[in-house]
């Protein structure tokens, strides 16, 4: 295997949880098909920045690998990052 095929193996693309992008062509080729699935089989998207990093690039290699536009991959629900904030914040509203 070449240097540059080895390297692209051990990409990572969702850093929260330490996915590589070979993990994700792989439950592509499962039959993974959507970001959903890829989420509950990986935990991508499941981080501290729920998938703010990743979604993008993992919509790329479904679609890509679906041999689809990627307006028709089914996108993963986002939400509000979490992040700690102090209660008095809230309190002072
Ligand atoms: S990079 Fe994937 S959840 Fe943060």
């Amino acid at each position: 295997m070449g240097d540059a095929k080895k390297a692209e193996k051990e990409v990572i693309v969702c850093r929260c949880e330490e996915i590589t992008l070979d993990e994700i062509r792989e439950w592509i080729d499962r039959g993974c098909d959507t970001f959903n699935e890829l989420k509950r089989v990986l935990r991508v998207g499941m981080g501290p920045c729920q998938g703010r990093g990743c979604q993008d690039i993992i919509l790329r290699e479904l679609s890509r690998r679906l041999g689809v536009p990627i307006d028709q991959v089914e996108a993963g629900t986002v939400r509000p990052p979490v992040k700690p904030i102090k209660t008095g914040l809230l309190a002072s509203e």
